[in-house]
């Protein structure tokens, strides 16, 4: 049997039992996607598939890899912590590491974040922030922004307009409210009300379309919810450690919030982790005598692995000075692609900060263009996206998403160890993608051959 017909069953037989027993319509997806390969190893920004292919990721788990794929020193730090058969898990002790990840973690982001409580997971951060603020205004109601993405656990799916996450796992949360992203009155209406314990935002929405607020809008934000008694909380799970090339987005609007929850890129891609960092009034509403010292906790909370992966993470971010490193490639990044795709009466804008980026595609003019574009867009909202996505993974090698809530922007967030040449290779791979979706024959038999698959399927 050839090697590639081996390898085809090899990633047949896994797909099958996942599929059997795991969930058979995200095999199917895949599959459809023509995205369905195995990865057997994944470094850097270079993930190498069983059947020889060499992919480039530039979607880094949604902001997951930011030190780049199974980083030497992470994986070094995890064998250490493995072979010193340390304390894990035992739940009645101080933990050696948790309190030196929290001060770095703390010092990184300044202001008035003084302590931290450590969740496994974005969504348990953000159910953690909700109950924190309520414990401490003493207020029921939970404000965050339209088209926002804090986790799908029923808290933070509550603080989601986006139906397509909520239907059919009602009711949610009560006392929620949502205001559209960026704008300070309609926040001033529903703060002036008095009655929510928090604001919970992302300075940069993420899977609403990498959208940047106005220099003042989280500024003037900060300002009124301390002027009407809420709490200011940035979920910088995307944007944090150094994505945008500060320590926390934050950074980059001069705002001093009373929560920050991170996750993902917090361990390395390795090990689940997160953090909440809240000021000591905060931490001391909610730990607030000897009875309610373990009142909000998680077996998994403080774990070796996740700590111990956080510290050798966050050395890495600063030793090799990957900060700095995506604020230079961004700007080199986001000009090359604006250089490229300006011409394309489709492309509306690439826009970002750092290596956080999003380039947004619109309905074309031209008839020719217009009509199988919104054919297929009828079809399903996603079609658009989901042939660049696929046209750029089989084509070109290149691993990418569309943003969640918006499927007409394609994030861009290739891990901060990215180089100049792979940047390059993007743009080139892009430009060619973009200039075949300008040909509206060859956009309509792609769309044409993933709805036959879809229907086959
Ligand atoms: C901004 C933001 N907040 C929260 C979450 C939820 O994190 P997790 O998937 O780790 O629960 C996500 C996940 O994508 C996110 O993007």
């Amino acid at each position: 049997m050839s090697t590639a017909i081996q390898v085809e069953n090899s990633t047949r037989v896994v797909s099958d039992r996942y599929a059997a027993s795991v969930n058979s319509e995200w095999v199917r997806l895949l599959d459809l996607l023509q995205m369905n390969v195995r990865y057997e190893r994944c470094v850097g920004t270079e993930l190498f598939t069983a059947d020889g292919r060499r992919i480039l990721d530039f979607l880094s788990g949604y902001c997951v890899h930011n030190v780049g794929h199974n980083h030497p020193d992470v994986v070094r730090a995890l064998h250490s912590e493995l072979d010193r058969s340390g304390p894990a898990m035992i739940q009645t002790h101080v933990s050696d590491l948790a309190g030196e990840l929290a001060e770095k973690l703390c010092k990184g982001a300044g202001g008035r974040l003084r302590k931290v409580f450590f969740p496994s997971s974005g969504s348990e951060g953000v159910e953690a922030a909700i109950k924190f603020a309520r414990a401490h205004t003493r207020r029921d109601g939970i404000l965050s922004a339209e088209h926002a993405f804090h986790g799908l656990t029923c808290g933070a799916l509550s603080l989601m307009s986006d139906k397509f996450w909520s239907e059919g796992f009602g009711p949610l949360l009560p006392e929620t409210a949502a205001v559209p992203f960026d704008d300070l009155q309609a926040l001033e209406l529903k703060l002036k009300t008095k009655q929510f314990a928090a604001f919970i935002v992302e300075p940069i929405q993420s899977e609403a379309g990498v959208c940047v607020p106005h220099s003042d809008y989280l500024r003037t934000a900060e300002s009124l919810c301390r002027r009407y008694g809420t709490l200011f909380v940035l979920d910088e799970v995307q944007t944090g450690m150094y994505r945008t090339g500060k320590f926390l987005a934050a950074h980059h609007f001069g705002v001093e919030p009373d929560m920050v929850i991170l996750a993902k890129a917090m361990s390395g891609g390795l090990v689940p982790c997160g953090a909440v960092l809240m000021s000591k009034d905060v931490c001391d509403s909610v730990y607030s005598s000897l009875p309610r010292a373990f009142v909000h906790t998680s077996t998994f909370s403080e774990n070796s692995l996740s700590m111990r992966a956080a510290l050798a993470t966050l050395e890495v971010l600063e030793s090799e000075h990957l900060g700095d490193r995506s604020t230079e490639a961004g700007h080199y990044l986001q000009s090359r692609l604006s250089e490229a795709l300006s011409s394309y009466e489709m492309v509306k804008e690439v826009r970002g900060v750092g290596l956080l980026m999003g380039i947004e595609f619109q309905a074309p003019r031209q008839l020719r263009l217009r009509i199988p574009f919104e054919a297929f867009g009828a079809i399903h909202a996603g079609m658009f996206g989901q042939i660049l996505v696929m046209r750029l993974f089989r084509d070109a090698g290149f691993l990418t998403q569309v943003c969640g809530n918006n499927f007409m922007v394609l994030k861009v967030a290739p891990p901060l160890v990215v180089t100049d040449a792979q940047l390059d290779e993007f743009v080139a791979a892009i430009g060619n993608v973009v200039e075949l979706a300008n040909s509206p024959g060859s956009f309509s038999s792609e769309a044409l051959g993933l709805g036959r698959r879809a229907f086959r399927g």
